[in-house]
């Protein structure tokens, strides 16, 4: 069968059959015998999926901010208030449970008091970035490089509250003092009239508290946000945190943690933090971790490693999901070794950053720094890393995709009144039916797709998947790295029958398929309704390069 004859039937059949039953359709899997397996173990709960691991972060780097979710208020370009009304809409759609501001670097050279009072006012100060060896060729001048300030925290909270978001915010520990810190809780925080910040948010037209319980304390502190030994960070993680102010909002602190498998950074820190007895400030401890070397082990340079969003051969497709992949081991690894302090485990996992990053030349507008095009491989890649995320429920309570819009793995591309929605942001919207569900324990084996990294054989994992149980629905996602192969699994669920299926599959005849602003609907999902199984197994195709979810309401 031709791939594009089988990704019709996967789609518009949706590719299920029951084993040992009489088939429901006509498909060609049929005559296949299965050469997947899942088991889905509804009685084995891992730990409820906080909605917080469908979060999102936005930085004042290029096209983010200003030009993506701030056109201003007298723009013609559709707004509520100043920020682009199409983003707001299409955000919601995929429940945004959180969103991360201003930084990434940025947020260590960020001063909020430049961010508050009369617009008109505030002054305008350089941008963190306007340096970067990547900025497109012709770059103009603007307030991506010169920020106006004119999106600041009362803007971002109205952002966060028309979007259905709760805000994470990351304080600037390089550049500023313990003292701005807490003042800024102050002015976020502090019930209306009792401050001289809190007339100041008033002022700005938010009365009331914005209540805001995450802080990051610092970014990348290893790197951009100050440079620090984890000794030293620990020493700063304390200043900062020792007296803030709560206003009945517990803070929940989130900690500047390690860049990828960074171990060292994790045991020092944790190890530093408990010699002072510190560990119960900390709620969360930030993993950043990027996909982006697809060289196949040539080179760790970060230019040279390097592939491009739209060209790539089939090769680079599975390395890049092989980095990807490695975020299970990172969890994994420093989840120990955080345990090896904190015995209860009382502070989780947070990987507020994460996606992948391809070197310059397909980004949508030359002020998007950092901007890059999204295909099928990046919803692979965002649906297997969720997928991790799930499946370690128990471990991760917060997660930020990288970045939220003209960015790096966007769910939205935005250039004056253009919009358009990404293979990621499809991935979000279907995944958005696991958040608050229990996450149960499944097991998977399917064969590896194999494939040459630089001149060697190697292999990457097969079907990856998670399922969740709410209120007797279940939801199973799954994803087929496979670039050409669709795979035929056998699902078994243990524990319950089932009632009825509903199947959505992201998929395309080209793994190199992605919106544009001309093509905006080239990769979109499609949704099925499947027969309900009478008893037995089922038996599903997945299509190659797809992403699938299943809804199976339980008996
Ligand atoms: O997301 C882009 C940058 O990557 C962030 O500013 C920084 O935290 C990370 O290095």
């Amino acid at each position: 069968m031709k791939r594009r004859q089988f990704i019709k039937s996967a789609v518009a059949g949706s590719g299920m059959v029951l084993a040992g039953l009489a088939a429901p359709r006509a498909i060609s899997s049929q005559s296949r015998s299965a050469d997947s397996r899942i088991d889905i173990l509804l009685n084995e709960p891992i730990g409820r999926i906080a909605p917080e691991i469908y979060g999102h972060f936005a930085e004042h780097l290029g096209g983010v901010v200003y030009g993506g979710i701030w056109v201003g208020e007298d723009s013609k370009v559709p707004n509520v208030g100043g920020i682009r009304k199409a983003l707001v809409e299409a955000l919601r759609r995929v429940k945004p449970s959180i969103v991360r501001w201003p930084g990434g670097c940025f947020a260590d050279s960020y001063n909020w008091r430049d961010g508050v009072g009369p617009r008109s006012q505030r002054p305008r100060r350089t941008n963190f970035w306007r340096d970067a060896p990547e900025w497109p060729k012709d770059a103009p001048d603007g307030p991506w490089k010169y920020d106006t300030n004119q999106f600041g925290t009362n803007e971002f909270l109205r952002f966060c509250r028309l979007s259905g978001a709760q805000p994470y915010l990351a304080a600037n520990v390089r550049s500023l003092t313990a003292r701005d810190f807490y003042e800024w809780v102050e002015y976020c925080n502090s019930p209306a009239g009792t401050t001289t910040l809190s007339d100041l948010r008033a002022a700005g037209g938010e009365r009331d508290p914005f209540k805001v319980r995450y802080w990051g304390v610092g970014n990348e502190s290893w790197g951009c946000g100050g440079n620090f030994t984890p000794e030293e960070y620990a020493a700063e993680y304390r200043r900062f945190t020792e007296w803030v102010p709560n206003y009945g909002v517990e803070p929940a602190f989130i900690g500047a943690g390690p860049n990828s498998g960074d171990i060292d950074w994790t045991r020092r820190f944790f190890t530093k933090m408990n010699e002072r007895r510190a560990l119960g400030r900390m709620w969360g401890w930030a993993l950043h971790h990027y996909s982006w070397n697809v060289s196949g082990g040539r080179t760790t340079d970060w230019r040279q490693g390097k592939g491009d969003a739209l060209k790539y051969p089939t090769d680079e497709w599975y390395e890049l999901l092989h980095e990807a992949e490695r975020m299970e081991s990172l969890l994994t690894d420093h989840w120990s070794v955080m345990g090896e302090t904190d015995r209860q485990h009382r502070v989780k996992l947070v990987v507020d950053e994460w996606g992948a990053w391809y070197r310059p030349g397909t980004e949508a507008h030359n002020t998007h720094l950092l901007g890059q095009q999204s295909t099928m491989r990046d919803a692979a890649l965002a649906a297997l890393t969720l997928n991790m995320f799930n499946r370690h429920a128990d471990k991760v309570a917060m997660a930020n995709v990288a970045q939220l819009i003209n960015c790096l793995q966007s769910l939205f591309l935005a250039n004056e009144d253009k919009f358009v929605t990404t293979p990621t942001f499809h991935v979000f919207e279907m995944y958005a039916a696991h958040q608050g569900g229990q996450s149960v324990r499944t097991l998977c084996s399917a064969p590896r797709p194999s494939y040459s990294r630089n001149g060697q054989p190697a292999t990457i994992r097969g079907l990856s998947e998670s399922a969740s149980l709410a209120d007797r629905q279940l939801v199973l996602t799954v994803t087929n790295p496979e670039a050409t192969q669709p795979r035929l699994a056998e699902i078994a669920i243990r524990g319950a029958s089932v009632k009825s299926i509903k199947a959505m599959v992201l998929a395309a005849q080209d793994f190199h398929a992605h919106n544009s602003f001309e093509t905006p609907h080239s990769v979109e999902p499609a949704e099925t309704k499947i027969a309900a199984p009478r008893a037995g197994t089922l038996v599903h195709e997945f299509a190659p390069a797809s992403v699938t979810r299943l809804q199976i309401a339980l008996e």
